[in-house]
């Protein structure tokens, strides 16, 4: 996979270097090219950015530079299609990004990714490369960030964990929280390690055991737990056939029981005492 990343603060981009992401590059499964978006300023300042048309607080990243970067970088291999590259545009107002857009990303050779300062990108340079590869405008959570150089580094380690070879072990993304097929989207539960016993504190005794069913069932009790804790909005749109028996005996434990409205609503489960509201 190839990513290119247009930047005013190419140093940002550092971490891209370390860790799992640096080693995919090393490896030869990740080209990187970050890139400096001043390089296409030609004026004595290196101006990315102007008043915003209508008026209003802010700055708003001017058309010429990002035009001229992205013309530049997407000459070199540029392709139509499924083997041609995706703009990935990094903005508090795109679309959430899950797992599910981290593996639809994973299939793609080439991700050019925008991330902006400022109020964003004048609305003519998305709307400009969208008319020649897919646009996906990407939002890494319900908070405003100073920049999407942030968001860069989140989405690029989300999308390298799952290129074929980077973590070694194929299996390990089956059971990520919120894979894509998953019965039921449910937070892991607790690990742990040795030593046995720290600061009095030991393992639960189940672990120890070597029965491979009796702590699958632990695992999934657990798993229900955090995620009942956590995320009910997850437990709420789960449909009933996605748990079996024990799961439900677990979730009635943890004092959720189905909603008979659920077909209509869409809200599957209840915590009981909303039921008796
Ligand atoms: N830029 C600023 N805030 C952001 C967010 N939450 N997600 C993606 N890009 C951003």
């Amino acid at each position: 996979m190839r990513l290119d990343v247009v930047t005013i603060f190419p140093e940002y981009l550092e971490p891209l270097n370390v860790s799992l992401v640096g080693k995919a590059r090393a490896r030869g499964q990740l080209q990187v090219g970050v890139h400096d978006l001043r390089d296409w300023t030609y004026d004595r300042h290196n101006t990315v950015d102007d008043t915003p048309y209508g008026g209003g607080p802010g700055m708003v990243m001017k058309t010429e530079p990002w035009g001229d970067a992205l013309d530049e970088i997407l000459a070199d291999g540029y392709e139509a299609g499924a083997r041609g590259p995706v703009l990935v545009v990094p903005t508090p107002s795109g679309r959430p990004f899950t797992q599910e857009l981290a593996v639809e990303l994973s299939e793609r050779p080439w991700l050019v990714f925008t991330p902006a300062r400022y109020e964003g990108i004048d609305r003519r340079v998305i709307d400009e490369y969208a008319t020649r590869m897919p646009v996906y405008e990407v939002s890494i959570g319900d908070y405003v960030l100073a920049g999407g150089e942030a968001a860069v580094l989140v989405v690029t380690e989300a999308v390298a964990r799952l290129l074929p070879g980077v973590l070694g072990n194929a299996e390990s993304h089956r059971d990520d929280s919120f894979a894509p097929g998953a019965m039921a989207n449910l937070l892991e539960g607790p690990v742990h390690t040795k030593p046995p016993v720290w600061r009095g504190r030991g393992i639960p005794e189940v672990l120890l055991s070597g029965h491979h069913g009796k702590i699958a069932r632990w695992r999934r009790d657990e798993a229900l737990r955090r995620t009942t804790a956590h995320r009910p909005d997850l437990i709420e749109r789960t449909a009933p056939a996605a748990f079996d028996k024990k799961d439900r005996e677990m979730l009635s434990i943890l004092g959720w029981a189905p909603d008979p409205e659920g077909e209509r609503s869409g809200r599957f489960w209840r915590r009981v005492e909303d039921v008796e509201e």
